[in-house]
């Protein structure tokens, strides 16, 4: 990929797809590495949570977390594709630094899709938060700014539980604190079990469906995007997946040399403990 511009830890590349994207250099990876940013963000979040088919018959105010804001692609194709439904939508972004959406910002241009929403990204830049009216609808759109584990671990206020959740974290060997067991047990039991609530994620691997499993969530297989033929989507209500994981899924984890979830902050691979693959089996989505 042709490097165009750099800052300290991000630079802007230019895809196979004629997109640009944001690279991290300490983590060495794109944020939307295939068919770029918005593409990818429709594909994968829009599209699999059907947020357009959700919205329209929604009463009361939606809620989306934005787990990894980043450059913000995710949450701006989220507002942009929806902006004709009437519900008012509380947007809650968290990541530990602005840098990326900063270097992002910087190379609006580039990068294509702030358009009308360059007021907004100042305000998250600047002051965090921001109400405002777009399209049909009033959005109100907070970043959390902290580590993500730390805040869902603290006895800080999360506000009224979420309707969907892009998850959004650097690869799991990448950034494995953002991957871990206790995590995603603690977001889990963040959410309501009387609003239904789906996580699609770009990750299809055997570990980190059954680190969902063992989480709480039911598990599906999700649409592939780009050159991904397969992801992940989750929820705490199987009415929001089509393709449940089934049995054969079940055994082809227990005999996976990578399946055992990560606990601590640190990657590493191995096979179903026998405690997980009890608790696995007895899963609610497999009875
Ligand atoms: C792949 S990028 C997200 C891209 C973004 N969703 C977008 O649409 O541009 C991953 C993001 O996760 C954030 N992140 C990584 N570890 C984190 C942590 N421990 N707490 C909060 N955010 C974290 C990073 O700072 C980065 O912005």
């Amino acid at each position: 990929m042709p490097l165009i511009t750099t800052a300290p830890n991000f630079k802007l590349v230019r895809l196979a797809s004629g997109d640009h994207s944001i690279h991290s250099l300490a983590h060495g990876e794109t944020f939307h590495p295939v068919i770029g940013p918005v593409a990818e963000a429709e594909a994968l979040y829009v599209n699999q949570l059907r947020l357009r088919e959700r919205l329209k018959s929604h009463v009361g105010e939606f809620v989306v977390w934005d787990v990894g804001l980043g450059a913000a692609a995710n949450s701006l194709t989220v507002l942009r594709t929806t902006r004709e439904f009437t519900c008012p939508i509380r947007l809650v972004s968290f990541d530990n630094t602005i840098e990326p959406l900063a270097f992002a910002f910087e190379n609006a241009a580039a990068l294509g899709y702030f358009g009308d929403y360059e007021g907004q990204i100042e305000a998250i830049l600047n002051q965090h938060a921001i109400r405002f009216t777009d399209g049909a609808r009033e959005v109100d759109w907070r970043l959390r700014l902290g580590d993500f584990p730390t805040l869902l671990s603290g006895t800080s206020e999360f506000g009224v539980s979420p309707h969907a959740i892009l998850f959004d974290a650097y690869s799991p060997s990448k950034n494995p604190a953002m991957w871990t067991l206790p995590l995603f047990a603690k977001l889990f039991q963040k959410l309501d079990p009387q609003r239904p609530c789906a996580l699609p994620t770009y990750s299809r691997s055997t570990i980190m469906r059954v680190t969902l499993l063992l989480a709480g969530f039911f598990v599906g297989v999700g649409h592939a995007t780009g050159k991904k033929e397969e992801t992940t989507i989750a929820a705490n209500t199987l009415e929001l997946l089509k393709e449940p994981l089934d049995m054969r899924w079940l055994h082809r984890a227990r005999r996976s040399h990578s399946a055992e979830p990560i606990v601590e902050e640190v990657y590493r691979i191995a096979p179903l403990s026998p405690e997980s693959w009890e608790k696995l089996r007895m899963h609610p989505q497999f009875q």
